[in-house]
């Protein structure tokens, strides 16, 4: 089952157009990601999937419905972790999730959830009190309290130390488990190799290369997908 379908996605910024024509393809249940240089268009394509961006020209759907028409039903069914998130300073961590947690229909339990991300030491501490990684988890935590079926994470590990990492793959493959779908935009290669079934990298608003971290090896005639990064982009500088 196809659960999000891009076809020749448009959008341009007043300094200029950030997607030119993206189409792809995720499958129910997969890790899907999404790779290229800083102002490729990755978060781009996530803000017009999940909604919160208008679109200029092509066609989407999300779980059979158009995010911009249908932004309220489809808010219901996902989550976002967006890449420059921020809360009131002095919201306390409990509370955000239990503020989150009443915008849904059918929430997660939010007490298991901040167990779950670690976060209950934190329960009292002020937004503006936490580390740079802790702020991450607790967005995370803030994107799966609404049980959805499919998760935007935009440099979710971007900031995180190597054990917090590892610990957040361990929780994104429990999603997968669970049956729910992930975009998961990244610049890691390590982690876009462990964990996703297929990869999109994108550059200057387009779509230049997708499939399995395998595929995408064999494409860029490399031994790592990181090399095949660079022979797909052209980008490396050494
Ligand atoms: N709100 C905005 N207003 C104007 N231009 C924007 C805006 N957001 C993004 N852009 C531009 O659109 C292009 C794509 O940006 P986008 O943030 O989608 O890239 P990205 O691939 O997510 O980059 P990064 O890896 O740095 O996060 C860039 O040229 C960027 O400068
Ligand atoms: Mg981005």
């Amino acid at each position: 089952m196809t659960v999000i379908e891009i076809e020749g996605l448009r959008k341009s910024y007043k300094s200029g157009r950030a997607l030119d024509s993206v189409s792809l393809k995720v499958e129910h249940g997969e890790i899907f990601g999404i790779a290229g240089p800083n102002g490729a268009g990755k978060t781009t394509v996530v803000e017009c999937a999940s909604g919160l961006r208008r679109r200029d020209g092509g066609t989407l759907r999300v779980l059979g419905l158009d995010p911009q028409s249908d932004r309220r039903e489809l808010a219901q069914r996902i989550g976002v972790q967006l890449q420059e998130a921020a809360l009131p300073d002095a919201i306390k961590v409990g509370e955000a999730l239990r503020m989150y947690a009443s915008f849904y229909d059918a929430p997660a339990d939010w007490r298991e959830l901040m167990d779950e991300w670690g976060l209950a030491d934190k329960k009292r501490a002020g937004f503006a009190s936490l580390s740079g990684g802790w702020k991450q988890r607790l967005f995370v935590a803030l994107a799966l309290v609404g049980n959805p079926e499919v998760v935007f994470l935009d440099e979710l590990t971007t900031g995180l130390d190597p054990s917090a990492r590892r610990m957040t793959w361990g929780l994104i493959r429990n999603m997968r488990e669970r049956g729910v779908t992930v975009v998961l935009v990244t610049h890691f290669m390590d982690e876009a190799e462990a964990l996703c079934d297929r990869i999109a990298i994108i550059d200057r608003g387009r779509v230049i290369a997708e499939g399995s971290p395998r595929e995408l090896i064999t494409k860029g005639r490399s031994d790592s997908l990181e090399d095949a990064y660079f022979a797909l982009t052209g980008r490396e500088t050494a």
